[in-house]
């Protein structure tokens, strides 16, 4: 499938509307192992603002931020619908308002162990960014703990600057390649490996 977009909103767009498509098949049927989008292009060209619309899509209520200076961030995602009766910072529900108090902890990067609200809706998504890395990749990826987040699928994995390693490539659910066509206008070109 292929895309144009004119604007970062109708990127963000996209990444929405793939989040959502990973969303509901999650919710459906857990796969095997974690889900890879790895995503492929120049600098500038919409990565991380697709990688924006792709956690809102998922439903993550956080923002995303960059990780090129850390590598890695990771996020939790809860799923408020499914839990009877409560609303984000509805504080009648206790569970609910302790898993909001864990996600801030984790936005702030403490360590903390999430609370289960049931295991149907627990989803953790990870951003990576593989700019950084010059060399020794497949030992730099084998660091940050990635086959273990890989072996659960739970978790759904977002590379940028992805084609800096084979294993992600070879292991990616979603290739997409973005170009840079002029300032305001990105080709993106989304595989899907099923
Ligand atoms: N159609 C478009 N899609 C995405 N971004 C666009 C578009 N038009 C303009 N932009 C602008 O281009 C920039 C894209 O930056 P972004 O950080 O998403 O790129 P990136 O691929 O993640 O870069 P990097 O490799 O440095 O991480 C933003 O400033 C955004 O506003
Ligand atoms: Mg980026």
């Amino acid at each position: 499938m292929e895309i144009i977009t004119k604007g970062s909103y109708e990127t963000k767009d996209l990444g929405r509307k793939i989040g959502a498509e990973i969303k509901i098949k999650l919710d459906n049927a857990r796969p095997k192992n974690a889900s890879i989008i790895a995503l492929i292009g120049d600098l500038g060209s919409g990565k991380t603002t697709f990688v924006q619309g792709l956690a809102e899509g998922l439903g993550l209520e956080s923002r995303i931020i960059s990780p090129t200076f850390i590598l890695m961030r990771k996020y939790f995602i809860t799923d408020f619908e499914k839990t009877p009766g409560s609303q984000p910072g509805d504080e009648s529900n206790s569970d609910m308002s302790s898993t909001l108090e864990e996600t801030q902890r984790y936005q702030r990067g403490e360590d903390v162990i999430p609370k289960k609200i049931g295991k149907e809706s627990e989803l953790y998504f990870y951003h990576l960014d593989l700019y950084r890395i010059e060399e020794n990749v497949d030992a730099e990826i084998e660091n940050l703990g990635i086959r273990d987040i890989w072996s659960d699928p739970e978790n759904i994995i977002a590379v940028e600057w992805a084609e800096k390693s084979h294993e992600i490539i070879s292991k990616a659910n979603y290739l997409i390649n973005f170009e840079h066509i002029s300032e305001d206008i990105r080709k993106i070109v989304i595989m899907k490996n099923e």
